[in-house]
């Protein structure tokens, strides 16, 4: 049975382009056997005609505060007070700033002030109102409130820019909401994961790579799928099969692994780099290289930090990076943590049939004022481990 099932949704939808949505999102959960009841702005009525979200929910949509046929049939703190869950898909500049407000002008606001359900809000708008400090402050302060944010998702937007702001895909939006009805410790959250080694090419047929096999990160990224995350895992290339995840990315080299992390860092709650990225690269040959001499000499070029580059965004994830060292490693993994701004970092000694390749490992993880040792287990068990400590530290972070 899905976990939708006879679960009451009051679905809000506000003024913009991505309106249009709310009918995709509606009959997807009305599939799933959700009761879905529809509650639109006025400028969401310029976007999407009633009638067709009426005729998805087979339910009569809510529209005005003050309508007295609106008010008979179930008035507005019946509404509030009948919602398992308040979801506001699109959901604009302007509502955020009223729901941020407390206003209570129109009858989706005063929903939203007269529930006690939870509040889940997608918000979707032009790239530089999303980016624009008032924008960021209201969601600052809707989400220190306990209000759920879903996105906005990367790309192409009806504006014709490219950037944040774009309504997440309605399917996953279900998926988040799924979660939120169902189990799972990481319910909600979104995990952003890289794994395995990066190959750096010499010329077309030879490249620079390391041991790691994927195993920890792809350990990690199942667990957090099972405990109820939304992930995204982007690994460089293994010989493992893909993973069940949300999301799957291949890349190879560590500027491709860059781009991918850095896309979609802004909409992730939480980063974990697991992956074994190449700290050099050389600058590729565009032919193969004769063996004319005896020896080769490879000028090789510092990588970007990927981790480091996360954790200085202004809407930064929570961060957790890796250390792998040959010795010396909690003082390796205590600069690291400091130097590269990390929340959290997992220590483990590599080498010798140690971290890398080999099923089982041990970590001794360190952050700001603690420290915990993980004894050695299989990859699939850390992992769960690793996840409970990262979460215990992700929400006394957020409770600060
Ligand atoms: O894949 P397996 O075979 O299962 O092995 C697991 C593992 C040993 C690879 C894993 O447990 C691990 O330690 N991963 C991190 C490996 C590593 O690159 O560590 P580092 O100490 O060199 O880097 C520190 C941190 O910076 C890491 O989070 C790394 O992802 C990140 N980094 C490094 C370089 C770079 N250019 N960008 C980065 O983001």
């Amino acid at each position: 049975m899905s976990v939708f099932s006879g679960k009451k949704i009051l679905l809000g939808v506000s003024g913009g382009i991505a309106a249009y949505k709310a009918a995709e999102l509606v009959r997807l959960m009305v599939t799933e056997g959700a009761i879905v009841r529809v509650v639109m702005t006025e400028a969401a009525t310029q976007f999407i005609t009633p009638l067709t979200l009426e005729a998805l929910s087979g339910s009569k949509v809510h529209r005005h505060l003050f309508d007295p046929l609106e008010e008979s049939a179930m008035n507005h703190i019946d509404l509030a007070r009948w919602a398992d869950l308040i979801l506001i898909a699109p959901a604009s500049a302007d509502l955020l700033a009223r729901l941020r407000g407390g206003h209570a002008d129109d009858l989706l606001t005063t929903l939203c002030l007269a529930t006690n359900a939870p509040l889940w809000v997608a918000p979707a708008m032009n790239r530089v109102m999303w980016e624009h400090p008032a924008t960021k402050e209201n969601i600052d302060t809707l989400r220190s409130r306990g209000i759920h944010l879903l996105g906005p998702d990367q790309g192409i937007q009806a504006c014709g820019e490219s950037g944040p702001g774009r309504l997440l895909e309605p399917g996953l939006i279900l998926k988040a909401l799924e979660q939120a009805f169902g189990a799972g410790p990481w319910a909600g959250l979104r995990l952003l994961i890289s794994a395995g080694p990066t190959r750096e090419p010499i010329d077309p047929v030879r490249y620079l790579s390391n041991r790691s096999s994927g195993k920890m990160g792809y350990a990690l990224a199942e667990a957090a799928q099972q405990q109820g995350a939304v992930v995204t895992l982007i690994s460089g290339p293994t010989a493992l099969s893909p993973p069940k995840v949300d999301h799957f990315i291949e890349v190879e080299t560590a500027k491709d692994m860059l781009e991918a992390v850095l896309h979609h860092a802004s909409s992730a709650d939480m980063f974990i780099g697991s992956a074994a990225v190449a700290d050099y690269a050389p600058n590729m040959a565009p032919q193969k290289i004769k063996k004319e001499t005896s020896t080769l000499t490879l000028e090789l070029y510092k990588t970007v930090d990927i981790i480091g580059q996360v954790s200085s965004l202004d809407d930064r994830p929570f961060t957790v990076g890796f250390a792998a060292e040959t010795e010396n490693l909690e003082a390796h993994a205590r600069l690291k943590l400091k130097h590269k701004a990390l929340d959290l970092i997992a220590a483990n000694h590599v080498g010798d049939h140690q971290g890398f390749e080999v099923d089982d490992n041990e970590l001794m993880v360190f952050w700001e004022g603690g420290q915990r040792f993980l004894p050695r287990a299989h990859k699939t068990q850390l992992a769960a481990e690793l996840l409970t400590l990262i979460l215990e530290r992700y929400h006394a972070s957020h409770s600060t």
